[in-house]
């Protein structure tokens, strides 16, 4: 302790009897060494440019496949569609109507009723798939072929973008097997003859 004191009073007598144009020199020196690591700094930050987000834009971006929730050692989960046949004969047409305000907005039921974003679908049931005079179908529906049977339609309403692949119906699906069975119904409804449950 007492050393240090020395020392510090030894070191303010030297500074006490510095010449002024030697302090001057220490300043400068200080002020310098300041400079240089600002400028330095700031090149830097030219060089590497990390005010621009340019980054952003030429990233690119991955598709990551959709993850298999399955346990490891666990065959991969098949998406299994419960049929509506047996839930039709006890099927809700009051359920199925109001249902169908899913669907109105792009949809027509009524017969000769305009078509809109879709098609009319009157008399839909056993109907060709994609055979709405006037409507501009998807290549993948137009090319779809069949009828719309009872099964088929509650498969597409299941999730239109799997069943048809490449359809312009922008539908998630009706995921509830007894939504699917009450709006089908309510579709069996709207036509002369309605065809015979199965
Ligand atoms: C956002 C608009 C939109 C909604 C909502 C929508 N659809 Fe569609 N739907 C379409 C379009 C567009 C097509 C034509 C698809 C194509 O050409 O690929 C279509 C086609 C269909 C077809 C095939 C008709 C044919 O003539 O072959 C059926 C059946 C159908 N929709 C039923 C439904 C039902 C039932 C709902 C409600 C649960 C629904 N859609 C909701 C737009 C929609």
């Amino acid at each position: 302790m007492l050393s240090f004191l020395f020392i510090s009073k030894k070191i303010y007598i030297d500074v006490l009897h510095m010449s002024g144009l030697e302090v001057n020199k220490i300043l400068a020196s200080i002020i310098l060494a300041i400079l240089v690591v600002t400028v330095i700094g700031h090149l830097g930050d030219i060089i590497v440019d990390t005010d621009h987000h340019d980054m952003e834009e030429t990233a690119y971006k991955i598709d990551v496949p959709e993850t298999d929730k399955s346990l490891p050692g666990e065959a991969p989960k098949e998406e299994i569609i419960e049929p509506i046949s047996l839930l039709l004969a006890s099927a809700s047409l009051e359920k199925g109507g109001k249902l169908f305000k899913k669907c109105s907005a792009c949809h027509n039921y009524e017969k000769d009723s305009a078509n809109k974003v879709g098609p009319n679908l009157w008399n839909l049931i056993n109907r060709p798939k994609a055979n709405v005079e006037g409507f501009a179908y998807s290549k993948a529906l137009a090319e779809y072929g069949g009828e719309w049977s009872y099964e088929e339609l509650a498969e597409f309403l299941y999730k239109p973008k799997k069943f048809v692949k490449g359809t312009k119906m922008n539908f998630a699906g009706l995921k509830k097997v007894q939504d699917r069975a009450n709006i089908v119904l309510f579709l069996r409804e709207q036509a002369e003859n309605p065809v015979p449950l199965p």
